[in-house]
């Protein structure tokens, strides 16, 4: 008898349980953050603009692309906004006396003026509002700031950049919070408007970083409500403008990856095996090393996919990377050894170009001479035949293996479409590779303070007798 009222209170139990687990797993999935959006009910009929930040005197030809200014677009979107803005940024540093200025102090009262609206406003960043003027203000305004303790995380750092504002429109990109990003830098993103879609998915990567805010661990599984939405089998699909495109959002590091969300070195990947013709490929900085605390180690990824697609698949690789005094030396080495790659192989073609906003002569005065700020192209995108990726980094190890970032793809059928955006990010990426900022330089013809700075490297005992 008490065996039998045993199994029964046991079966009960069980019961119990099981009803409880399913209860929350439903509640988990259906999310009270997600307003009721999902991907039956989703805008995915969305337009989409380029947006550009070009440094004053920057001079193109009359004939060559431009689009929307970094700043309109920004404004645009707070002009539009009714009741949400959410912002992941890795700079807070909008108010400065440079004369160039005035266009991040005006985006930044107009956030002061949203907040003081009542417009819900989130802002999620990887330093604590006491350390940013900027941050603390808007925070007394009425704005929410989400700390996220990157170092708590394999000593990473944030460098996500994307808005999105009113649970419809979205922004990513290489700008962030920044005066600069807003003044002498070059910079690239793209707005997606009237998306709720995309917004799906890129809101699980905030709520993301908003359910680690003020954490010093990852959770050991990830809630159900920040798995990823669309990845490369799985895509979403929309119009943009009138072109029929499909998309997916990727993010970093693998920490922060839960089921479903596509990695941005897959992301790459993908870009880059879907390309039949071409690759094109703008950069600050190109560096496949890790560097860790006390060694640096070879990171080959993105590396080898390139040499990959160069020689067994003979697309045409084009790379545009940032020169600066920053420029780290090593640089030209990993070129080189990528260039060497196509030697006798006739179907391959690498070049490599030098994208260089301070002149040249005035390079050796510089080194002395660091006054001045420096002007910066720090574009970080990939466009292909087929597809484009606009993301936060630059093609660094350390950004991939650490960082927090997230990037877009998009995919069309018909890039040559005159409303495609992968067309006019080709034609951007042409505008700067033709441009005479773009420069081929060889080893041997190195402006005087990069030589200056090699040889510094040499006598470190760094490994540069390549070079030449
Ligand atoms: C840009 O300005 C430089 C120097 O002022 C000049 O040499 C060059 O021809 C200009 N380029 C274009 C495309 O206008
Ligand atoms: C920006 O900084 C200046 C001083 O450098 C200050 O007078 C001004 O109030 C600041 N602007 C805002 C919006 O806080
Ligand atoms: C961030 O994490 C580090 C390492 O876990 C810890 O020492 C530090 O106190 C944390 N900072 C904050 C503000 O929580
Ligand atoms: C977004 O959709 C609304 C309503 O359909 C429309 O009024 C608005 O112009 C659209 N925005 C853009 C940027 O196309
Ligand atoms: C190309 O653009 C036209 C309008 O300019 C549009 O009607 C057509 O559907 C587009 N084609 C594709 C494949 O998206
Ligand atoms: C360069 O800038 C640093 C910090 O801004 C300053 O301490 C240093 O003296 C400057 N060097 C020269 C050569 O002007
Ligand atoms: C899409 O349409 C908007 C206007 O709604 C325009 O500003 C933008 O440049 C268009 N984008 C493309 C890729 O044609
Ligand atoms: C030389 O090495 C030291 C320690 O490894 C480093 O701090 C320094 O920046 C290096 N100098 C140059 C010019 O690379």
């Amino acid at each position: 008898m008490s065996q039998q009222r045993c199994i029964v209170i046991f079966a009960l139990v069980c019961c119990f349980a099981i009803l409880v687990a399913l209860i929350f797993s439903a509640v988990d999935i259906m999310g009270e953050d997600e307003d009721g959006l999902s991907e039956k009910n989703c805008q995915n009929n969305c337009r989409v603009a380029l947006v550009e930040n070009i440094p004053e005197g920057i001079n193109y030809s009359d004939s060559a692309p431009s689009h929307l200014s970094l700043f309109q677009g920004w404004m645009n979107l707070l002009n539009m906004a009714e009741k949400s803005v959410d912002i992941v940024s890795s700079q807070w540093d909008l108010n400065h006396s440079h004369p160039s200025a005035c266009q991040g102090q005006r985006l930044f009262e107009k956030l002061l003026e949203l907040a003081s609206r009542n417009i819900e406003i989130k802002l999620v960043s990887d330093k604590l509002p006491v350390e940013s003027k900027v941050l603390n203000d808007l925070k007394t305004k009425g704005a929410e700031v989400l700390y996220m303790n990157m170092s708590a995380y394999n000593e990473g750092r944030l460098q996500s950049s994307f808005w999105i504002v009113d649970k419809q429109h979205v922004y990513i990109g290489s700008a962030s919070l920044d005066w600069r990003s807003l003044g002498q830098m070059k910079e690239l993103g793209v707005i997606v408007y009237n998306c709720s879609c995309l917004v799906l998915d890129l809101q699980r990567i905030f709520a993301l970083y908003s359910s680690l805010r003020y954490k010093n661990k990852i959770p050991p599984s990830w809630s159900k409500r920040l798995y990823g939405v669309y990845d490369t089998q799985n895509k979403l699909t929309l119009q943009l403008n009138e072109t029929k495109s499909e998309a997916f959002v990727s993010n970093s590091p693998k920490l922060f990856c839960p089921k479903d969300r596509v990695l941005d070195i897959e992301a790459i990947y993908s870009v880059i095996d879907d390309a039949k013709q071409f690759v094109y490929i703008a950069v600050m900085d190109y560096l496949p090393i890790v560097i860790d605390t006390n060694a640096k180690r070879y990171w080959p990824y993105l590396d080898g996919k390139i040499r990959e697609a160069l020689v067994l698949r003979s697309i045409k690789v084009r790379l545009l990377i940032s020169f600066s005094r920053d420029t780290d030396p090593l640089t030209f080495n990993f070129v080189s050894s990528l260039k060497a790659i196509c030697t006798e192989v006739p179907s391959c073609s690498l070049k490599v170009k030098f994208f260089d906003l301070e002149e040249e002569s005035a390079c050796f005065l510089k080194e002395q001479k660091n006054t001045s700020l420096p002007k910066l192209n720090r574009n970080k995108y990939m466009v292909t035949d087929g597809a484009a990726y606009i993301g936060n980094f630059d093609w660094v190890g350390n950004a991939f293996t650490q960082n927090a970032g997230a990037g877009l793809v998009i995919n069309q059928a018909d890039a040559g479409n005159s409303t495609s955006i992968i067309k006019q990010l080709k034609a951007v990426f042409e505008r700067d590779w033709y441009s005479h900022y773009a420069k081929s330089l060889q080893p041997t013809k190195i402006p005087n303070c990069f030589n200056h700075k090699l040889n510094k490297g040499t006598s470190n005992k760094t490994a540069m007798s390549n070079v030449n």
